[in-house]
């Protein structure tokens, strides 16, 4: 699909945190239709401030999805998503998570999975769903406003299934992304790279505080 072409798809973002709150706003704001699968629907649904979506658990926004983006913990992803193998069959998967040990202060210490990624962990827990791992090496608000920073940032992509990361660059699309700008690395095992960027996170936010940033491959 061409990268002007507008596509709406139904949505499940999980996860009402910075990530999610965020991605659910713009991609209603792009026009698709979002539900939002939390813990406590009825109190987010009170709390919510961001463009119009539908709030409900997790398991009913998986199923009402063609796809679902995961901006939930990192460190307990497998465990959580795991269980819902059966809901989530058939479906995309974009993870944005990252997955580390924490320092006292709450900030990523250590890669969780030495050697592999979360990427590649779901897409062997869950056969029968096509895991895409993307957004995960950006500040949250760059998710949405590509275009808001001073260089172009990148937007990497994995997975195994074609199909699924032409439809995740569609939904980028949607949200600003210049199709220049998105990176296919292949497989979901080439995921463990971009994950590792959460190691600099720390660093980063110590060199430029808490701004917009993103990864960008210079070429
Ligand atoms: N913050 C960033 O800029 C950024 C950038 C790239 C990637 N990421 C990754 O994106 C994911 C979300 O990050 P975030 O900053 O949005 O985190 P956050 O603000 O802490 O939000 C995480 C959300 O996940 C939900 N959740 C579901 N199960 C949970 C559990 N067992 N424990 C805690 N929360 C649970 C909660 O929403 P409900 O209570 O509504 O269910 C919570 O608000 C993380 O994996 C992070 O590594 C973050």
């Amino acid at each position: 699909m061409s990268p002007t072409t507008r596509i709406h798809t139904t949505i499940a973002v999980l996860g009402a945190g910075r990530v999610g709150s965020n991605l659910a706003t713009g991609l209603s704001g792009a026009g698709h239709r979002i539900v939002l699968g939390v813990r406590q629907p009825d109190v987010t649904r009170g709390q919510w401030a961001g463009s119009p979506v539908t709030v409900t658990d997790t398991a009913a926004a998986i199923t009402a999805a063609e796809l679902v983006i995961n901006a939930t913990p990192g460190d307990t992803t497998l465990e959580r998503l795991s269980v819902l193998r059966d809901a989530l069959a058939g479906r995309v998967l974009l993870d944005v998570a990252n997955a580390t040990t924490r320092t006292p202060d709450g900030m990523p210490g250590g890669l969780l999975y030495e050697g592999s990624s979360l990427g590649a962990q779901l897409q062997a827990a869950l056969p029968h769903t096509r895991v895409v791992k993307s957004l995960n090496t950006m500040l949250f608000s760059v998710m949405t406003s590509p275009a808001a920073l001073a260089a172009a940032p990148t937007a990497f992509l994995s997975g195994d299934d074609i199909t699924a990361k032409t439809l995740v660059r569609d939904v980028l699309h949607s949200l600003g992304w210049a199709d220049r700008w998105l990176v296919d690395l292949g497989p979901i095992s080439t995921a463990r790279g971009p994950e590792a960027m959460a190691l600099m996170v720390p660093a980063l936010l110590g060199a430029f505080g808490f701004t917009p940033f993103a990864l960008s491959v210079a070429r």
